[in-house]
This record gives structure tokens, sequence and C-alpha cells, in this order.
């Protein structure tokens, strides 16, 4: 798939498809073309094959002797930024037809830049299958911009998106890949391949070992049952010029979640591979970052390990002692995401980083809280969590900020411990609040991903959240 930018005019395109977005009003560009197409567009308005309302569509066969299909969709001036990807994506499933090879995409002075970035992220996300059938056969987009709409701004945002579409597929890929292949040992393996192709990714792998030296007994302790390896996985990406404080992202990565001895039920338990998510979102933002060329330095700490009951398996009442010295009463086996997230959390301590966000798979309740259409959100910085709530709302990859009261925090209280690992009905806060033990010493955000890193039933798959939220959040970072 090869996206291209130009200015060709309207009388010289020759093409499968030409992708026109339009209100029922048309401004002086779309004007321009319905002339040159004898008024098509005008009379489908007319006639009521079109309306012009959001998200409705058209296709218009044989527009002209050059123009084999004009599609036309639907964008109300003022619509929102969801309801504008929305239309954007239906414009790019039509597209990815098995009968067009070449298209051509109008880009009229309506347009800002991050909605160009949408459409080459929104047909490379569109184009993705796990098991590589898809049936398009588009090799070439043209990003036709009408007017004085700058070429090399529609050039750079178009590849902006595709990196970020890139990094997404990377990630859903990841999350799709089963578990008895998609071990903490293969996703070091691919974080590793990824540094030896990009040469401002360094990666390096702290085995159990170095751990148990380092103290992680709480990371540790998940993986113990697990005839796979534990893993922490590190990742530094040197992009700025500068010296710069770096972001840390650390990513959840259980690459299966049976629960532990505190056993989950059989119905869905397959969806548990998905478990390893935010570890991939890690991976899939290194990624878009090195494609994108981002000036600004991140790390990335995956921890990655798998939960499994066996006979030497953490017990309900054990106690471990985290890397922060903190003792943690393990009083459910299946609350282990933050087990091994607080290690990897003192851990990013050592790189004096100037933002730490965490991104986790970690609560059933979030789904409870926000359904599947929004990441939770918890911070122990206001700035932040306005930054991030912003880069939300304007990738269209949103989140929702859930408080950390004290009054939450106290139902983690141990008679056994300095702190148990479960407590209270408000399981994603609670589990925030456990987060927030081990994050004192910089600004962090925690990302509760449970709900939106994959779609259950038929179509069932990772989404490749929050990598667009990441990256724009990084991206507003570069100084
Ligand atoms: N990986 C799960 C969270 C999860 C559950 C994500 C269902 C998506 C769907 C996590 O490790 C977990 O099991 N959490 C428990 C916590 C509880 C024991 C306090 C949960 O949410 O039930
Ligand atoms: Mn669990
Ligand atoms: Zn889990």
């Amino acid at each position: 798939m090869k996206f291209v930018t130009s200015q060709t005019k309207i009388e010289k395109i020759k093409t499968d498809a030409l992708v026109v977005l339009t209100s029922k009003t048309l401004n002086k560009s779309i004007k321009h073309i319905d002339k040159n197409l004898n008024g098509v567009i005008t009379k489908m308005i007319q006639d009521g094959d079109f309306s012009g309302k959001n998200i409705s569509t058209c296709v218009v066969r044989n527009a002209s002797k050059n123009i084999k299909r004009l599609i036309l969709v639907g964008k109300e001036e003022g619509s929102s930024v969801q309801d504008r990807i929305k239309l954007i994506e239906l414009g790019a499933s039509n597209i990815l037809k098995s009968y067009i090879t070449n298209a051509h995409w109008v880009i009229d002075d309506t347009y800002e830049a991050w909605e160009i970035e949408i459409i080459s992220r929104s047909i490379l996300k569109i184009n993705y299958s796990f098991k590589g059938n898809s049936k398009s056969s588009l090799s070439k987009l043209d990003l036709v911009c009408l007017n004085d709409y700058s070429l090399s701004n529609t050039e750079t945002s178009t590849q902006y998106g595709e990196a970020v579409g890139r990094g997404m597929n990377l990630c859903r890929h990841l999350g799709n890949t089963p578990a008895n292949i998609c071990t903490p040992t293969f996703l070091a393996e691919k974080a590793k391949s990824l540094s030896d192709e990009n040469t401002c990714i360094k990666t390096t792998i702290l085995e159990e070992s170095e751990m148990r030296d380092l103290g992680m007994l709480s990371l540790l302790s998940v993986g113990n049952a697990s005839a796979q390896p534990s893993k922490l996985i590190v990742m530094e990406y040197n992009g700025s010029k500068t010296m710069q404080q770096p972001i840390v992202l650390v990513g959840k990565a259980v690459t299966f979640d049976t629960g532990g001895i505190s056993l989950k039920p059989g119905r869905g338990m397959d969806e548990m591979k998905f478990d390893m998510c935010g570890g991939a979102s890690v991976l899939g933002v290194m990624s878009a970052l090195s494609e994108a060329a981002l000036e600004i330095n991140v790390v990335g700490l995956i921890p990655a390990v798998e939960n499994m009951p066996s006979g030497n398996a953490t017990k309900p009442g054990d106690v471990i002692k985290s890397m922060s010295g903190i003792t943690i009463e393990i009083l459910n086996t299946d609350a282990e995401g933050r087990l091994i997230l607080c290690d990897a959390l003192t851990y990013a301590n050592r790189f004096k980083p100037k933002y730490v966000v965490d991104i986790a798979t970690l609560t059933g309740a979030v789904i409870g809280a926000l359904g599947k259409f929004t990441t939770g959100m918890l911070s122990n910085s206001e700035e932040l969590a306005e930054i991030l709530a912003n880069c939300g709302n304007s990738s269209g990859d949103r989140v929702w900020q859930l408080p950390l009261w004290k009054e939450y925090d106290e139902q983690l209280k141990s008679n056994f411990a300095d702190l148990a690992n479960i407590g209270g009905e408000a399981g994603t806060i609670t589990a925030g609040c456990f987060l927030s033990r081990f994050t004192k010493d910089y600004k962090w955000a925690h990302l509760d991903i449970a709900g939106t890193a994959w779609i259950s039933g038929k179509n069932k798959g990772a989404t490749g959240r929050p990598v667009p939220l990441l990256m724009e959040f990084l991206r507003s970072q570069v100084n």
C-alpha cells in the first residue's frame, strides 16, 4: 500500500475510485468537481440518493470516462472528532474493495491536519487481518490537494498517520497472537528485533536472576508457577537532539492470565491472551516513534509474565516484598497486574522521568464504569491528567479520569503486610490507589485499558488502542 500526495487537476484524474467528503452545500472546490462531472453530485443530492448528512454514503458508477466510481461521504460542518473519524473510516472501507487498485481522495481546505492523519491511519487499520488474507487490492492512494492546501503538510500528515496506523497494527497483531506463541520470551525477541531495525532504539532484557538481584519479588511472584520465564523488557528510544528527561511508558504484559490459584471461570478465558495489550501498545508506540522520527526521549518498560496455577504458585494470603520495600499481602492471585507493575514503576525511578504513564488491562470493573468506549485514567498529577485528556479528545482515543481519594486507598489495609493487593468495591480506583503507593517520586498517570484494548464477540480482536492517544501525547511533548 502506497500513499502519495499530488495536486492533480480533476480533469486529469483517471481512477478506480474518487472519494469526496461533503455536506449537501458544496463548497467552491467541490462545486468545481461537480461541474467537471456534469453536475452528478448536485443530482445525487436533489434525487435523494445522497443526503450529505454525517456518515451517509453513495457510490456513483462511471461518474465520468476516467472516474470509474465516485464515492460520496456525508460530512456536516461542525461535526465532532468521533463523527469525523467515523466518516473517514467509511470512505476508507469503501475503497478497500477487491476491485479497486488505485484510488484518489480529494483534500479540500475544510480538512484539518489531524483529519488527513486519520485517512492513512484508517486505511491501514481497516486493511489489517490477523490471518493475512485481506481482500483489498488497493496498491496506491493519491491524496489530491485542491487549491493551495499545502502539499508538504499533507505529506507530513499522511506519513504520521501511517506511522500510527502501523504501530496500532503491530500492537493488534501481538495482542491477537495466541498465548502458546506470544510468551514473555516472544515479546522480548520482538523488542530486540525492533531495536535491530531502528538505530534510535536500544533494548535490554532483564532475566529472572537479575530481577531477583534487584528485589523484584512482587513481579517474580506472578510468573512463579509458569513454565515460561518472566522478563522485564527495557526499551530506550533516543530521538531528542538535546539532553531531555525521558517519558517512561510502563505496559502490563501478562501473556496469559488464568487468575492463578484464584482461578478464573472457564467461559471467555481465551480472551485473557489479550492481557498483554498494555505491553503491546508500548511496542507499537516504539515502532511508531521511530517511523515518525519524533524528537523526544521515551523509555518503554514491559514486565512480561504468564499467570498460572501450579505447585509453586503464590497462594492467597502469601506475603511478598516488592522492590520498593513495601510488603504486599496477596489476597487474590488474579489481581496480578498491579504486582508486576509496582516493581516496574519502582524501576522507572532510575530514568529520572519527566512523566510516567502505565498502560494496563487491569480491572474488569472499568468496563462497568465506562463501557468499552473509554479508557479509565487515574493520576497523581492534574497537569499530566489534563494533557492526556486533551490528547484523548484530539486523537479520538479518549480517556476519563477517576478519583484517587483516600477513602478508597484505606480499603487496601492489611493486618499482615503494608498493603493488600485487593480491597473495596470500586475495583478500578483501588487498583489505581495500589499503584499510587509506588509512584510518589514522579508525575504519573495510569490508563486502565481493560475495556478498550480488544473487542469481544464476532469481531473479536485487539483494537490497537491506546497507541493513537500515546502518540498524540508524546508528540505534544516534543520541544
Ligand atoms: N486481566 C484482568 C482484568 C480483566 C478482566 C480485563 C476481565 C478484562 C476483562 C486482571 O488481572 C484481573 O483479573 N483483575 C481482577 C481484579 C480483582 C481480582 C480485584 C478483576 O478485574 O476481576
Ligand atoms: Mn488477573
Ligand atoms: Zn490480568
